[in-house]
């Protein structure tokens, strides 16, 4: 979450939290501001397709400003983000009452108008484009993890990402699934509601096509979307992921009341507005350590689960761990909803029936062939 969707003290109360409590920020795509310094969190910078901070006057990539900020000390990984749950096929908005001077710097655009980040990216517009760009971002940061944020929409899509991976011998260190019922604080409501596919069956099919590609040995999956609780966290490492993000529950932590004001510029509690008085009334001190609280407790939880389920470490957790309810008088494991991939079975043909017709339809030097008529 941005400086700029969030307020300053919102910022530092998150970077605060995640000193304290051992883990990692991620700054959202309105690049990195001192409030993200402050206190020496660890940071995950996401970059957009606005490429806010390290930005050319004319909207495109800058290797010098992003090599600048890459060797910051705080900045331990680096991620591209193509896609969002709460918004797939659309880009961030900065209303224009949020942009101010302050924020117009740290993105170098002009204060007070409305920003419209594109859909899609300059710098790469292929999946084999994409993966040199991965490259390039890890030779110009000294060799930091460089992974890429999506939320799943045409499953030949991310096969061909595969492809492209296999091709080009270039990995990600990590992807980010986002599910398609992510929020955000400004996005339209069929797109939040509707759009994109939901995190657990995204979670699911990612993880099995690394294995069934045999990529996974060399990717960690993060998964992120409505990530509140210990039992939240075991679901989704059960099914493949190897570790989770939070946005909305680190805002509730900080105190959101959830009254929807966010996109208004006049959150109630300070966190998601840029005015003054009411940023004012955020305490950081108070809620970097509410913030770290709630991860420690989160994190104890999980602790608690996997002892309970007689395991001693995530790791152990596999699809078999976790029922679902599928009728009113039946359970299934999450094995038999999500049957697991052989490794190393999407190498060659027969493909397994559920991935065939995408896997032809994938091309790694093409993103969304399945629209057109060259596959
Ligand atoms: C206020 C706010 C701002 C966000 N800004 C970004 C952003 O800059 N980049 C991004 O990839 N996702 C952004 N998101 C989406 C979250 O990162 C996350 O993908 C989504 O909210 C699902 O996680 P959650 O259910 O834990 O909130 C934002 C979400 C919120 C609530
Ligand atoms: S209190 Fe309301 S406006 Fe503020 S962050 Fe929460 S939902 Fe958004």
């Amino acid at each position: 979450m941005s400086f700029g969707a969030l307020s300053s003290h919102a910022v530092m109360a998150l970077n605060g939290g995640a000193k304290l409590g051992n883990f990692a920020h991620n700054t959202g795509e309105g690049g990195i501001s001192s409030y993200h310094l402050k206190f020496a969190g660890d940071l995950t910078w996401q970059i957009g397709t606005g490429y806010f901070g390290c930005r050319t006057v004319n909207g495109g990539f800058s290797e010098k400003l992003f090599a600048e900020k890459a060797m910051l000390p705080s900045v331990k990984m680096i991620e591209i983000k193509l896609s969002q749950g709460a918004k797939p096929g659309h880009a961030g908005v900065l209303p224009a009452c949020k942009n101010t001077p302050e924020i117009a710097k740290i993105r170098g655009v002009e204060a007070y108008t409305q920003i419209n980040s594109p859909a899609t990216h300059s710098a790469f517009s292929t999946p084999i484009e994409l993966l040199e760009f991965i490259q390039q971002l890890r030779d110009l940061s000294g060799g930091k993890p460089i992974g890429f944020k999506l939320c799943i929409g045409q499953r030949s899509d991310f096969l061909a990402l595969c492809k492209a991976m296999l091709k080009t011998g270039i990995n990600p260190d990590f992807i980010t699934v986002d599910g398609g019922e992510g929020g955000t604080g400004a996005a339209p409501l069929e797109y939040s509601n509707s759009i994109g596919m939901p995190l657990l069956d995204a979670l699911a099919f990612v993880s099995d096509c690394l294995i069934g590609f045999d990529l996974k040995k060399d990717i960690k999956i993060i998964a992120s979307g409505k990530v509140f609780t210990g039992f939240h966290i075991i679901k989704r490492l059960s099914i493949g992921a190897d570790l989770c993000n939070s946005a909305r529950g680190m805002m509730l932590s900080m105190g959101c009341i959830q009254s929807l004001q966010c996109n208004t510029g006049h959150c109630p509690t300070g966190i998601s507005t840029q005015r003054p008085a009411l940023v004012k009334g955020l305490n950081v001190s108070d809620k970097r350590q509410r913030v770290a609280n709630f991860h420690e407790e989160t994190v104890k939880s999980v602790a608690e689960i996997l002892a309970a389920a007689g395991l001693s470490r995530t790791e152990e957790l596999n699809r078999k761990h976790i029922f679902r309810r599928t009728s009113q008088t039946q359970i299934s494991h999450y094995q038999d909803i999500y049957p697991p991939m052989v490794a190393g079975n999407l190498l060659s043909e027969p493909f397994p029936s559920a991935f065939d017709e995408d896997i032809k339809q994938a091309n790694a030097e093409m993103f969304n062939c399945a629209a057109c008529e060259i596959n």
